[in-house]
């Protein structure tokens, strides 16, 4: 039985070997992004979301501790809406370890969210399309159009021009019903298949995935120019924490586009 009606699972117990370098060797999801640590910045839009009643976060064993510190001090107020977890050794294992945790709780959910701690812009806006699209279906993935052209290619060495229209590139956040994402995730434990993200552990579960449009801007922290990229947009929008706001109109007339003279 389920006794709320949306959960969700905030993932952040990767090493961020990618940006290691950088950060001396603290995982990305936790290095300063302008205001706050990196995961606090998607923490407080999921934890300020109305129809979210409860969010889990997954982190690496040894920083538990550092983890509810932070909760405490940057999100008092939801301090009783979110729990934190040790995550396992790959992505996918920290959702199924998530997930197992909300099936044997009180606060075992109809729906569920998964969302990639290291993506710090989304939106409340983003969380209701969302919403909205799982009321009539059973799973959703968040995704973008391809501008770029794009190739398949093996060593260096172009192979096959690809039709970009027939692509996207996949976001988080990710939502499901709570009992499907569960069995789904069940059945690549028993399977043995790994997958980098949760649609597609429901599609190889026979379950149909509906796209909703994310943007740009809700892009993923992976490489050190991310870093720049997302401190500039802070600065520029004069954004908070808990206080994101765009639209694909309003990223335009946000910027001052100088004309050539
Ligand atoms: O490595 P990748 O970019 O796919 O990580 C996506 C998200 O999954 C990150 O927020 C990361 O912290 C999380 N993750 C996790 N447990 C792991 C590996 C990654 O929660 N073992």
């Amino acid at each position: 039985m389920s006794s709320i009606k949306s959960a969700a699972i905030l993932v952040a117990a990767g090493q961020g070997e990618r940006l290691a370098g950088f950060t001396g060797g603290i995982p990305k999801q936790f290095i300063q992004l302008s205001q706050a640590p990196l995961f606090i910045w998607s923490l407080t839009t999921l934890a300020k979301h109305a129809l979210i009643e409860h969010v889990l976060v997954t982190v690496p064993d040894e920083w538990q501790r550092r983890a509810a510190e932070l909760v405490a001090d940057f999100l008092p107020e939801f301090k009783n809406k979110i729990a934190i977890i040790a995550g396992g050794s790959t992505r996918q294992q920290s959702v199924y370890l998530a997930l197992e945790k909300l099936a044997s709780s009180e606060k075992r959910p109809s729906y569920v969210f998964v969302h990639d701690a290291v993506r710090p812009f989304v939106t409340s806006y983003i969380l209701d399309q969302i919403l909205k699209k799982l009321e009539e279906g059973n799973a959703v993935t968040l995704g973008i159009p391809l501008s770029d052209s794009i190739k398949e290619v093996n060593n260096n060495i172009v192979l096959e021009d690809l039709d970009r229209g027939k692509f996207i590139l996949v976001q988080t956040p990710q939502a499901a019903k709570f009992n499907l994402l569960l069995e789904a995730h069940r059945t690549a434990k028993l399977q043995q298949k790994e997958s980098t993200d949760d649609a597609s552990i429901i599609k190889a579960f026979g379950t149909t995935v509906t796209v909703v449009t994310g943007s740009k801007l809700n892009f993923k922290i992976t490489e050190p120019e991310d870093l720049l990229i997302a401190q500039a947009l802070i600065e520029h929008h004069n954004w908070s924490v808990g206080h994101i706001y765009y639209n694909s109109s309003n990223n335009l007339s946000a910027f001052s586009i100088k004309m050539m003279e």
